[in-house]
């Protein structure tokens, strides 16, 4: 794959910006939020050095090789760490999958929804992706529901398709979005839990 140049994006209150060294104890304190290790498949436990590995050595290889293109996202004004996001498994056909997780305390404002919809018509746009697929362990309802607010279509679920960080092999949804998909309609309020 051709490489990619790292990209920047501002949107609203978030920045999109490639991992820098100094994100290694801001990832490794996020990593240890059992959500992220269970729905991300993180190693367990999430050492340093898996921060480590993934800021100064998976991520900038991912642009270089032209098959991933994983950002940072922080906040515009303070710039602390809230999420993660990259499309992954960018092939030469034109099709990527989307992955994020979003820090324990930054959770419920928003901050997927809108870093999804700004990488997806990134990805539309600058890197002029054909398809952009979306995977969630059945059961992920947060994720479910930030893939509907943002334009995805449920196409079904894969059998026995995931393996979460505990080990287990489970059934996932898959979802995705087209270039040539109507923008996202509002959704109705979710159903109390
Ligand atoms: C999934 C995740 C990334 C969502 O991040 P977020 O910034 O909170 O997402 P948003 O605020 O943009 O939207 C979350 C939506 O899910 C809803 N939600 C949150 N927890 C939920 C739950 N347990 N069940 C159903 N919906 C839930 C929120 O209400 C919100 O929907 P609404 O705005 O329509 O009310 C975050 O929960 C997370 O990091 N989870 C752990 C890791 C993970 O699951 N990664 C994805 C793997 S596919």
């Amino acid at each position: 794959m051709p490489s990619l140049e790292p990209a920047e994006i501002t949107a609203g209150r978030l920045h999109l910006r490639p991992w820098r060294p100094y994100d290694v104890d801001a990832v490794h304190l996020a990593c240890q939020d059992p959500q992220i290790a269970l729905w991300n498949r993180l190693p367990q436990p999430y050492q340093r050095a898996d921060a480590e590995s993934f800021v100064l050595r998976a991520a900038p290889a991912a642009w270089a090789e032209g098959t991933g293109t994983p950002f940072a996202v922080v906040d515009a004004t303070t710039e602390q760490l809230l999420a993660s996001i990259a499309l992954i498994d960018i092939s030469v056909s034109g099709e990527a999958e989307i992955g994020y997780w979003c820090a324990a305390q930054a959770r419920g404002q928003g901050v997927i929804s809108q870093a999804v919809t700004t990488v997806t018509r990134w990805g539309f746009g600058a890197l002029g992706l054909a398809r952009i697929e979306w995977r969630a362990a059945v059961g992920n309802d947060a994720s479910l529901r930030v893939a509907q607010r943002t334009g995805f279509t449920v196409e079904g679920t894969l059998r026995q398709a995931l393996i979460l960080g505990d080990g287990r092999r489970v059934d996932c949804w898959i979802g995705s979005r087209l270039p040539t998909d109507p923008p996202p309609t509002a959704l109705p309020p979710r159903e109390p839990r």
